[in-house]
Order: C-alpha cells, then sequence, then structure tokens
C-alpha cells in the first residue's frame, strides 16, 4: 500500500500555494535599498542635463563645494582621472558615466553631490553652474540617417555616422522566390513606441567600501546581482572576491533594473573616496526620463500570400532608435534581440529580417521591458501583419490562422529564421478562446451594430515566445555564457535552505522554488526557505529577466533536488539494511520493494546524514546544480479582445478579453495567472493610455504619470483566463516553460487589432500605440492611418 504523501498539501507540483513573501510584503515589512540605512551613510543625487544635445563648455562646482554638509561634487573630469568617465555597456559599446564633452539625452547625468542629506545634495546640484551649447537634436532613425545630420557619438573613433549596426538573419534568396510566386502581397508599416517599465520602487544603491577589510558591499535594485559584481571588478578593478552584491526586496524590475546606471559606478566611487556608506535613490523623474526604455522600433514588413491563404513567405524590416549609447542587455550575437523569433508558430517556408540601429539624441533604450530581448516588438509585427495579410485576402482572421499554425505533431519544428520550438497545441488555444469570446455570435452583432453607426471590434493575437536563455552554446551576454543554478541544503531536522542564482522582483520564487524541492524531494514547500539576490551566498546566475527563472534556474532546483535524493537513497538503503537496488521511491519516503511498509522518509534520511551515514559516505546532504538548458522553451497563448469605438470621441472600451495560456506544467496555478493578469493589464496600458515621447528638441514628454498613465483597477478591464491547455515541455525537468511575460508580449496586439477591426471599411491599417482617443478620432474622421513617431508637436 502506497504511503506517498498528498502532493497538493505539501504545497507541491500544481498547488496554489499563498505567497510567503506576501506576509512581509503586506505587513509593509519588505526590505527594499531605501529601507536600509547604514552607520555614517551618505547621500548622493544627480544633476542631469536640461538639453539633449549640447557641447559642455564648462562646469563650475565652486559654489556647490562651499555648502555645508557637502562631501563630493563628483564631475565627469574627476571620474575621468580614474579612468571612469565612461563604462562599457552590456552591448560591446560605451557610454558616458558622468559627461565629459557632450551631453547627449536630457536626464543625462552630469554631475553628483554627496551630502549629508538628500536635500542638501540636491540643493548643491541645483548650485554646479554649466556652460552648454546647444547642438541639433535628433529623435528618429530618419533623422539620424539624413545627409547633414550630427554625429552623435563623434567620441568613437571609426564612428562617421549614426548608425550603430546593419544586420540580417534568414534567408534571403528563398524569401526573394516566395514572393515572386505570390498572388498577394501584403504590406504593413508601424512604429512600437518607446516605453518604460517604470516599476514603482526606483532605481538605486548603497555602496559601503570597508578600507579595513577592502570588502565593498553594495545593496541595490539589480535584477542580476552576480552580473554586476562582474561589471564592477571589471570596471572599476576591484577584485571579484572583495566584491558582495545584495539585492534585497525588489519592489518591480521588468528589465528596468537590468543595466548598469551611472548612479551605481558613481555611488561606489564616492564610497571609496570618503570611506563612508552612499546611498543614491533615483527619484521618479529621473527614472522616467534616464534609465532604460524599451521598444522605439519601426517596423516594415510584407507578406507573400497563395489566394487561399497560405503564407508563402516574409520580409521584415527593422529600424531601432537606440538612444545615445549602444547599451542594449541581450545575447551578443543578435544585434536586434530576439526579433527574429516572429512568425514561429506558424509554418512559413522563408523569411529575412534586415535590421539597421541607430544612435539618437535620447536615453539609452532597448531593455527587453517585460520581454525576452525584443520578442515584444516582434510578436506585436507578427500579429499586425497576420490581422491586415487577412484582410487583405478577405478571409477570417481565425481561419487565416488556424490554416497556417504549426501543427500538434511537427514538433520539434525549426522556424523560417532557425529557432527549433519544443511544442505545442495551437489550434487547441484558438479554439478554445474562440468558444470563450463567443466568436461567431460577437461577428453576427457586429455586422448588425455596424448598420446602425456602432463600431464594434474584434482583435487576435497569437504569440510564442522563446523563454529561458541559454542555452550557453547560443546564448551569452558579454562572453558571460548563460545557464543557473540551485544550491539545496537538507538540514539534520528536515528542514531545508535553498538558493539560486535567480533574482525575484515579485515573480514569487520564494513560493515556487519551494514548491518543486516539495514535488520532488516530498518535503512540505513550508519547510523550504528560499533565498536569492546575494553573491556571497548565492550560486553564481544571470538574474531574472526574460522570463528565464523558471526555464533554468527552476529546472537548476529540480536538478538539485534529484542529486539530494540520490544521497539520500543510499542513506536509506543503510538505514534500511538493504541494497540501493531494493530501494524504491514514492513521494517523501523510501521503501523495501519487496517488504513496502519497511520504509524511512526523507526527514529520516537527513537525520542519517549528520548522524548515522554508512562507512565512508561523506556527511551532510547539501549539493549545488548548474542547469545549462538544451533549448528554450516556448510557451503560445491566444489573446482575444471585443471592443466598441465611439466614432465621435476616439475613445474605445473594451467589452471582453479572453487569455489562452499554455506554459506546459504550472506550478503554482495562482501565481501563473497573476502574471497573466499582469501582463495583460501592462498590454492593456501600452495599447491605450502610456504615452512618452519626445519633442522636436529631444525634451521626453510624458515623463510622469498623468501622461504615463499606469492603470489601476479602476481603468482596468476584466480578464477571463483559461488554462485548460497544458503542453508539457518536453525538455524541462518538470514540464514547465516560462509565463512571466508572455501576456505583455502578445497582449498590445489583440487591443489594436480590435480597434483596427471596429474601423473596417474606412480604409483605415494602422494607428500607432497609444491609441489615444484624439489619434482614434483623427483616423475615423480623416479616414487615414495615424503615426505617433517623435518628434511630436507640442503646441
Ligand atoms: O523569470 P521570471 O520569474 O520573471 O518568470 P517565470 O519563470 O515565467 O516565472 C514567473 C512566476 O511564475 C514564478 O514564480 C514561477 O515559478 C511561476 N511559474 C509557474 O508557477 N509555472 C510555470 N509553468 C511558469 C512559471
Amino acid at each position: 500500500m502506497t504511503q506517498a504523501l498528498d502532493e497538493i498539501k505539501i504545497g507541491g507540483l500544481g498547488a496554489s500555494r499563498k505567497r510567503v513573501e506576501d506576509d512581509r510584503f503586506i505587513r509593509g515589512r519588505g526590505n527594499y535599498t531605501d529601507d536600509i540605512t547604514l552607520p555614517g551613510m551618505l547621500h548622493m543625487e544627480i544633476l542631469r542635463s536640461p538639453l539633449a544635445h549640447a557641447r559642455i563648455r564648462s562646469i563650475d562646482a565652486s559654489k556647490a563645494w562651499e555648502i555645508p554638509g557637502v562631501h563630493l561634487v563628483l564631475t565627469g573630469d574627476m571620474m575621468a582621472t580614474r579612468n571612469l568617465a565612461w563604462m562599457p555597456t552590456l552591448s560591446y559599446d560605451t557610454q558616458a558615466v558622468l559627461a565629459t564633452d557632450k551631453v547627449r539625452f536630457q536626464g543625462q547625468e552630469v554631475a553628483c553631490v554627496i551630502a549629508d542629506d538628500p536635500y542638501i545634495a540636491k540643493d548643491a546640484c541645483e548650485a554646479i553652474e554649466i556652460d552648454y551649447e546647444p547642438l541639433p537634436v535628433i529623435v528618429n532613425p530618419t533623422q539620424a540617417q539624413a545627409d547633414g545630420a550630427p554625429v552623435i557619438r563623434d567620441d568613437k573613433e571609426n564612428q562617421p555616422d549614426n548608425v550603430i549596426f546593419d544586420w540580417e538573419v534568414g534567408d534571403r534568396a528563398g524569401t526573394d522566390a516566395a514572393f515572386e510566386q505570390a498572388d498577394v502581397v501584403s504590406k504593413l508599416k508601424l512604429h512600437y513606441p518607446r516605453s518604460h517599465p517604470s516599476p514603482i520602487e526606483c532605481c538605486g544603491s548603497i555602496a559601503d567600501f570597508n578600507r579595513a577589510t577592502s570588502k565593498l558591499t553594495v545593496y541595490m535594485t539589480t535584477q542580476a546581482p552576480h552580473i554586476i559584481r562582474a561589471a564592477v571588478a571589471l570596471v572599476a578593478e576591484l577584485p571579484e572576491h572583495m566584491i558582495r552584491i545584495v539585492s534585497p526586496d525588489i519592489g518591480g524590475g521588468f528589465g528596468n533594473k537590468v543595466p548598469v546606471y551611472p548612479g551605481y559606478v558613481c555611488s561606489i566611487l564616492a564610497s571609496i573616496l570618503l570611506e563612508r556608506p552612499v546611498k543614491w535613490i533615483e527619484d521618479k523623474t529621473g527614472n522616467l526620463i534616464s534609465t532604460g526604455f524599451a521598444r522605439d522600433v519601426y517596423l516594415h514588413g510584407e507578406m507573400a500570400l497563395r489566394k487561399d491563404g497560405k503564407i508563402l513567405g516574409v520580409r521584415m524590416h527593422t529600424e531601432s532608435d537606440h538612444g545615445a549609447f549602444f547599451s542594449d542587455a541581450q545575447p551578443s550575437k543578435f544585434k536586434i534581440g530576439l526579433m527574429h523569433s516572429a512568425f514561429a508558430a506558424y509554418d512559413i517556408p522563408a523569411a529575412h529580417l534586415t535590421a539597421r540601429g541607430t544612435y539618437s539624441n535620447k536615453a539609452p533604450g532597448g531593455v527587453a521591458y517585460r520581454c525576452s530581448f525584443r520578442v515584444t516588438e516582434a510578436m506585436f509585427f507578427q500579429e499586425r501583419m497576420m490581422q491586415a495579410a487577412a484582410s487583405d485576402l478577405g478571409m477570417d482572421q481565425a481561419d487565416f490562422r488556424r490554416m497556417n499554425f504549426v501543427h500538434d505533431d511537427d514538433f520539434p519544428h525549426r522556424t523560417p529564421f532557425g529557432f527549433l520550438t519544443d511544442s505545442g497545441q495551437y489550434a487547441k488555444c484558438l479554439d478554445v478562446g474562440l468558444r470563450a469570446v463567443g466568436y461567431e455570435d460577437f461577428r453576427r452583432k457586429q455586422a448588425e451594430a455596424r448598420k446602425k453607426g456602432r463600431l464594434l471590434g474584434l482583435g487576435i493575437s497569437t504569440m510564442t515566445e522563446p523563454l529561458g536563455a541559454g542555452n550557453s552554446r547560443e546564448y551569452d551576454i558579454l562572453g558571460i555564457k548563460m545557464f543557473d543554478s540551485a544550491e539545496l541544503k537538507i538540514h539534520m531536522t528536515g528542514k531545508a535552505i535553498l538558493r539560486t542564482g535567480a533574482k525575484t522582483q515579485g515573480q514569487g520564487h520564494e513560493t515556487t522554488w519551494a514548491q518543486i524541492v516539495a514535488h520532488e524531494l516530498g518535503l512540505p514547500a513550508e519547510d523550504v526557505v528560499v533565498e536569492e539576490g546575494d553573491t556571497d551566498t548565492a550560486p553564481f546566475g544571470m538574474g531574472t529577466y526574460a522570463s528565464r527563472s523558471t526555464p533554468v534556474a527552476g529546472a537548476a532546483v529540480a536538478m538539485v533536488s534529484r542529486k539530494i535524493r540520490a544521497k539520500a537513497r543510499k542513506l536509506a538503503a543503510h538505514l534500511l539494511e538493504v541494497s540501493e537496488e531494493d530501494v524504491e521511491w514514492e513521494l517523501g519516503r523510501f521503501y523495501v520493494r519487496s517488504a513496502p511498509d519497511r520504509g524511512v522518509t526523507i526527514q529520516e534520511c537527513a537525520m542519517a546524514a549528520y548522524s548515522n551515514m554508512p562507512d565512508g559516505m561523506e556527511p551532510g546532504l547539501e549539493n549545488t546544480a548548474y542547469y545549462d538548458p538544451p533549448n528554450l522553451t516556448w510557451p503560445f497563448a491566444v489573446y482575444i479582445v471585443t471592443v466598441e469605438v465611439d466614432p465621435a470621441t476616439g475613445v474605445w472600451d473594451v467589452l471582453n478579453m479572453v487569455a489562452v495560456d499554455d506554459c506546459g506544467v504550472r506550478i503554482n496555478p495562482m501565481i501563473v495567472e497573476g502574471q497573466i493578469m499582469g501582463g495583460l493589464t501592462e498590454a492593456y496600458a501600452m495599447a491605450n493610455m502610456q504615452f512618452i515621447t519626445f519633442d522636436a528638441e529631444g525634451n521626453c514628454i510624458g515623463a510622469n504619470y498623468m501622461d504615463y498613465l499606469l492603470p489601476s483597477a479602476w481603468e482596468t478591464p476584466g480578464f477571463e483566463m483559461h488554462s485548460e491547455v497544458v503542453t508539457p515541455c518536453p525538455h524541462h525537468p518538470i514540464g514547465a516553460k516560462g509565463i512571466g511575460e508572455c501576456a505583455a508580449v502578445g497582449g498590445p496586439a489583440a487591443f489594436v487589432n480590435a480597434v483596427i477591426d471596429a474601423l473596417d471599411g474606412t480604409g483605415v491599417r494602422n494607428i500607432d500605440m497609444p491609441l489615444l482617443p484624439d489619434r482614434v478620432w483623427e483616423a475615423v474622421t480623416q479616414r487615414r492611418d495615424v503615426s505617433g513617431a517623435p518628434p511630436v508637436r507640442t503646441d
């Protein structure tokens, strides 16, 4: 008779276990960077450039030095004497730490003041006098490539213009041949605007250099502590073992906290110079105006179609605006991230992508905001193109997608750009979504409504996203291979501590990783404490972004648990006085195959590891696993939205939104739903209300929460989520695929497609996001596409 534990009761795989981290968060007992106060701590503020492009004639900081309470004023020239005026970026470019020669975007860091408190530091920043000579400004790729355009990066040798890269991937000749055979060629041009991850907690750091021990400890808001440790070692030329990076609780990251920011570098240098802890906490405007933007890509596409609806080939061209420094955090061999993951869900014989990146007078862009390295732009383009193609063919939107899907038995499937997708049931997800939204019925209602002048629309978007970089063969950042790790220590009483190389920022790792241990070892999840983010204790890992944690660190948790189980089996054989081959496992317990009642629990094995191990066995029950995934995981989703557009005002309301997500095995269904709900909310915000852009002078418009709205429960529509399609990942140890970003990646196109569908018959093919009422109204009344590309007029 089995005595296996009930997995759901012990909080294992599939349990909707409440988030353990919320106990401290809802009591206000989280420990964020700004909560940390160290003895003797000073405060740093940054002076930012008011101009987007200007030569610096002079900087006079003498008045700032005179203000009582000021300890240090850092300028670019002082940084230069320590070879720290510039730093390398994660994309093999350089970035100014503090400007020396020119300022290249509004909000660029020009000087820092370190003082007794932040108010003195801020006042002292205002006392610094800078003489600027304004220069012409560039805010889009067309301006960047125009004849006679000013060269933004004149600091670089061999940089005669503003082009950063020209890159291509795919089969050019095969794609050309496909277009020659096409009955119909569908075209689309759009701009995915700059957007900002805008975590509630801004960036910040507290550097604490101890001269007596030579140890530098930095508490900071980073999603990737080990990468920061390596960067500090290389940039500041400090020994790596004397650097400790601690990433405490993080109030949202969304990609914003992956890059290395000048504020981190300056606080570290200030602490070394002053031998006191130095805290820098960025304010909201600083965060919105100067830290890691996302997107800002112009997409041009063409689709070659047979008249029965079969897609023969796709051409894509992107022009991406990276701002003043090329600092995208992405695998080094892909210049435009994983943009070429587009069309992975569709069976398309040939595709070709050309990509050009340019500098502009904007803050560095290109962070993967809740996205696996540009997958959001790829999926947005894909699903907007699918909608345009279906309507050019006069085909039903759902039928067109279904007929071109990769079939369930075609996996692993090689995509037109060369990725290998793992598994999926695409048509089933679509059917679940169509049923849930009442597709046929809605189309009938839509036709009726149109006769009365009411504009109803339905938008479909599908998404498949490559999640879980590495494998290390193909994926690296700055040459550091992408894999991840977990270390598990079982104490003698059967309680455990687990550490991983990932870093949660609200995703709930403290809850879900313990569930994987419970699944593998039968230890109740509540007996496993999870710790991440301290480089002195956590095993090396690449951190958390691009929804890579479950595919990589989560897999490492399963693998290290299996290593522990293998040793526990030897201990069990010893305790049961049988050979190891005669020992069987069921959840939480080893037993003798021929006498199932004779058994020992995993907790008894743990005690034996410290008190009664066999001769010659190393004591203790702990291990580490480094996991290098064989492939990415490929979750799939279908999002369907229905809307009503008011032609008189351009306001559009969501009537219904259905989400069908297949992320393989769900570790914690409640957390997965939370991730989807959050992603859909961000997708809705991007499509509807988040307006941040630039005028002709390079002023950042919308760097406040009046223009760049974060939707509250009031604005956010309801979402209907479906979880009935589960296609386990064939190569992940527990069959899980990533989920964190899927809805933010696939959601925006569903909203935009719905509004464009509502305008069917007006000739409008595109309105750039955000679909603000004035843009929709202009499209409806003028019967033309509306671009949102900068510069915008502000009069
Ligand atoms: O890397 P990140 O944590 O942002 O994304 P993720 O790996 O997709 O995981 C987000 C959260 O959802 C984590 O708490 C995961 O453990 C959980 N999750 C899950 O319960 N089941 C899955 N199949 C995928 C993620």
